[in-house]
């Protein structure tokens, strides 16, 4: 874009410059599969599949792959942006891993959520919000999970839930995770 008085080149608004594509050509396939269930004029109804989708396939949500989505689904880049920092499920920033999201809400707390959350913290050597240095586990807080009558609970990689998680099965849940970060 030219100013006409000043003949100087401006760069133009974010959002109209061409938006790199960031994913595989199967990522955009299911995303199309998810926009599909919508009407046209719903495409943007599609945006936390295909945030799904992507972090799948990239591990986290750089503001790069938001906009990349944001721009597949003709979306401001700030509204994916609020979606994906609106949901503890995507991950904004590089992780670990394998995430482990450890639900305290005040039911599981009192259930023995806070102490298996503290007990992770001793096995692991991290806070909550923190990654081990060798980038294999990612601690966190979660909010309810609907499962308050099986804490304390914990989601794994944000799919997998595991219950009733005392000191041994952390222990080998522990294990599990270890040996398939160790191989991958
Ligand atoms: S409070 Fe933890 S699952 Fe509901």
């Amino acid at each position: 874009m030219q100013t006409s008085e000043s003949n100087v080149t401006l760069n133009p608004p974010v959002e109209t410059r061409p938006v790199a594509r960031k994913l595989s050509d199967d990522a955009y396939r299911r995303i199309d599969r998810e926009v599909s269930k919508f009407p046209p004029e719903g495409k943007m109804s599609a945006v936390m599949a295909a945030l799904g989708i992507a972090q799948d396939e990239t591990g986290w949500l750089s503001v790069e792959v938001m906009a990349d989505v944001a721009s597949y689904l003709d979306m401001p880049a700030i509204a994916v942006q609020e979606v994906a920092t609106f949901y503890n499920m995507y991950n904004v920033r590089p992780l670990g891993r394998h995430k482990i999201t450890v639900c305290t809400n005040l039911p599981c707390a009192l259930s023995g959520g806070a102490r298996a959350g503290d007990y992770l913290k001793d096995r692991l050597g991290i806070e909550y919000q923190e990654t081990t240095p060798d980038g294999a586990f990612t601690l966190q807080e979660g909010e309810c999970m609907g499962a308050c009558g099986d804490a304390p609970v914990m989601l794994v990689n944000n799919k997998r839930m595991v219950s009733w998680m005392s000191d041994e099965k952390i222990d080998a849940l522990l294990d599990e995770l270890s040996s398939k970060a160790a191989t991958s």
